[in-house]
C-alpha cells in the first residue's frame, strides 16, 4: 500500500523570535507587562488613540528594522525541515505563526501563513489594500492603492478581529502527520486550540517545543522544554534522520 505523505504543519509563537531580540508577550518582562493590550491592540483603541497605537507598532516596527534583529537556529532550523521533509517523506512543511515579524522569511521559510498579520505591511481601512511598510504610520501617508490620506493601519489583528487564512489553517490540520508547537504560551485562541483540531481531526503526532509547560501542555502526546535555538535544530535532525516518532 503507498505509503500517505507526511504533512507537517508548524505553530509559532513569540518565543521563537526571543533569543533573536525581540519580547515575548506573556513573560515576566513581556510587552504585556509594559503596555495595556486594551490601550494598543484593539480596533477601540485604534479608534479612541490612533497615534498611541500607531507609536506603539512604529516603534515595533522600528526596533525590527533598526534592531539588528536576525532569525536564530530555531527560524533557520525549520526553512531547512521545508527544504529537505518533501524528499524524506513526501509531504509538505507549513508554517502558521501568530508573530508579526519577518524572521521566518528571513531564514528562508517559505509555506508560511502570518494569522496575526505582519508589522511590515500597512492595510488601507478605505480600500482594504494591504502593502509594504518600512516607515512609520500616522504622519499623512497615502494609501499606495486609492490615494486616500491617513487611512493606513498596521496589518496587524487585534484583539475582537479574525484572524487571518483560517480555513486554510483548517484544512492543513486535518490533513498532518504531525503538528509543532513552538514558543507559544497557548493562551490565545484559535491557535490554542490547534492541537486539539489536530487530534481529534486526523491522526496526527503531536508535540509541544517550548521553554516551560503552556496552557494546553497536557493536550500534546509529546513535549520537550528548553530554548528554542537549542531544542529545534536537534528536533529537525532527528525528524530528517528517523521521521515522525510516535511516542
Ligand atoms: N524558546 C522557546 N520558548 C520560549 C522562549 C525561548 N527562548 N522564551 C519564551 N518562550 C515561551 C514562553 O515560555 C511562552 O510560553 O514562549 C511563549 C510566549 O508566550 P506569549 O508571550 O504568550 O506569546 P504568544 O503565545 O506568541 O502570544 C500569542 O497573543 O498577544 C497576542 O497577538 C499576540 O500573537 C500573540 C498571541
Amino acid at each position: 500500500m503507498e505509503q500517505r505523505v507526511q504533512n507537517i504543519v508548524i505553530l509559532t509563537g513569540a518565543g521563537i523570535s526571543k533569543e533573536s531580540g525581540l519580547d515575548t508577550f506573556r513573560d515576566e518582562d513581556g510587552i504585556w507587562s509594559k503596555v495595556c493590550i486594551e490601550d494598543v491592540a484593539t480596533p477601540e483603541a485604534f479608534r479612541c488613540d490612533p497615534e498611541k497605537v500607531q507609536g506603539f507598532y512604529n516603534a515595533r516596527r522600528r526596533q525590527l528594522l533598526g534592531g539588528n534583529i536576525k532569525p536564530n537556529g530555531a527560524h533557520d532550523a525549520l526553512a531547512r525541515l521545508e527544504k529537505e521533509w518533501p524528499d524524506k517523506a513526501g509531504g509538505k512543511v507549513t508554517i502558521v505563526t501568530q508573530n508579526i515579524d519577518n524572521l521566518h522569511e528571513a531564514a528562508g521559510s517559505v509555506n508560511l501563513i502570518h494569522m496575526h498579520g505582519e508589522i511590515l505591511k500597512a492595510r488601507c481601512s478605505a480600500c482594504g489594500g494591504v502593502s509594504p511598510c518600512e516607515d512609520d504610520l500616522g504622519q499623512g501617508e497615502s494609501c499606495p492603492d486609492c490615494v486616500e490620506i491617513n487611512r493606513l493601519r498596521p496589518h496587524v489583528v487585534w484583539f475582537g478581529e479574525m484572524p487571518l487564512e483560517m480555513a486554510r489553517i483548517y484544512d492543513l490540520l486535518e490533513d498532518c502527520a504531525l503538528f509543532i508547537s513552538i514558543g507559544t504560551s497557548g493562551n490565545v485562541y484559535p491557535a490554542a486550540g490547534f492541537v486539539q483540531h489536530a487530534r481529534s481531526h486526523g491522526l496526527a503526532h503531536t508535540i509541544e517545543l517550548n521553554l516551560e509547560p503552556s496552557e494546553g501542555a497536557t493536550i500534546f502526546a509529546e513535549a520537550r522544554y528548553g530554548p528554542a535555538s537549542d531544542l529545534i535544530p536537534a528536533y529537525v535532525v532527528e525528524l530528517l534522520k528517523y521521521g515522525i516518532a510516535k511516542k
